[in-house]
């Protein structure tokens, strides 16, 4: 089988991209695949050969003219973070040309890109919680004043469409506020303000292979860094990462019906990526994202969730594969 790896995209996340892609790369079966690794930039979509060659992608049907010959591909492996990966744009584009690819579908990829609507869909499952927020959709002179009305500090201000905390600032007195506001408005033309919640912070990843919906062991993060920002994320020992996460076997049990249950509501489609707060004093789980193109760097947590498992990541990409063309 062909298998098109694509990477890059058209966002900040593209070089954490390209680090995805190689992880990939390296663990993909190439006794069951053909692997070709396309780079999707703006106005510049192609195969790079092994010379290093650039080939360019016919993007009316997908193909790539390699020595006069067009390579059709039989699927899509999408490690594309941000538009138009994990937005729905290119599921869209795939689907009109009927080729299948290993992420969620356009209409799922467009709402979890959004950070405010995911939680306008979620509240209701039972046992999740939703920290208070504001949606925000344009910036003026009154914006301060209305968010600080309106909600409690601290807060966690972010791109509502952005990844890898790009943008991100923790707020913790108002005089912060208006800072915070133009640094995400500069990402995004939406900004999501949500009240901070004390605790400790799990990332969960999960994905369907062979008809089943498997919750991966929960990563307990433990940022040294203010939060677990672009930093904390892609250097090693900037953040101490356990996985399985300390939590009793209750609560391990409570956060993996609540994710599985996110991830059908969500009709979600291959590996996700769930992040949650466990709240100090209550022990309510806060769901705060979903990642439906999550990071497989090196310090990727989804990578060290399957090792946990005794899977190999060879065993687990063929998995996500295979269940593309089910
Ligand atoms: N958005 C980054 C890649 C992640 O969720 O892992
Ligand atoms: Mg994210």
């Amino acid at each position: 089988k062909h298998i098109a790896l694509i990477m890059g995209g058209y966002t900040g996340e593209a070089v954490v991209s390209e680090k995805s892609a190689a992880v990939v790369a390296q663990h993909l079966d190439r006794d069951r695949y053909t692997v070709y690794p396309l780079h999707i930039y703006p106005g510049n979509w192609y195969l790079e050969g092994e010379d290093g060659t650039h080939y360019p992608v016919d993007k009316n049907a997908f193909t790539v003219l390699k020595e006069g010959q067009p390579i059709r591909f039989d699927g899509v492996f999408n490690i594309i973070h941000g538009s138009p990966g994990e937005d729905g744009k290119l599921a869209g584009y795939f689907d009109m040309l009927g080729i299948p690819y290993t992420t969620c579908d356009a209409l799922t990829s467009a709402i979890t890109m959004n950070k405010g609507y995911t939680k306008a869909i979620l509240s209701g499952i039972a046992d999740l919680h939703l920290a208070q927020s504001l949606q925000l959709f344009s910036y003026g002179p009154e914006t301060a004043a209305e968010v600080l009305a309106q909600l409690r500090l601290p807060y966690f201000v972010k791109p509502n469409n952005g990844g890898s905390s790009i943008g991100m600032s923790k707020v913790r007195e108002a005089g912060e506020l208006e800072e915070a506001l133009r640094k995400a408005f500069a990402e995004d033309r939406q900004v999501l303000v949500e009240e901070f919640v004390t605790g400790r912070e799990f990332s969960i990843g999960i994905y369907r292979a062979k008809g089943t919906v498997t919750v991966l062991p929960a990563t307990e993060i433990i940022s040294s860094r203010e939060f677990f920002d672009f930093e904390a994320k892609y250097s090693p020992g900037v953040s101490e990462e356990i996985t399985p996460g300390r939590m009793d076997e209750s609560e391990v049990e409570r956060v993996n019906r609540i994710a599985e249950q996110v991830y059908r509501k969500l009709n979600c489609k291959g590996s996700v990526r769930m992040d949650y707060f466990l709240e100090k004093d209550t022990g309510r789980f806060f769901f705060i994202e979903i990642n439906t193109v999550p990071g497989q760097t090196e310090t990727s947590l989804i990578s060290q969730q399957v090792r946990a498992t005794g899977k190999t990541l060879k065993e687990f990409y063929t998995e996500l594969i295979e269940e593309m063309w089910t």
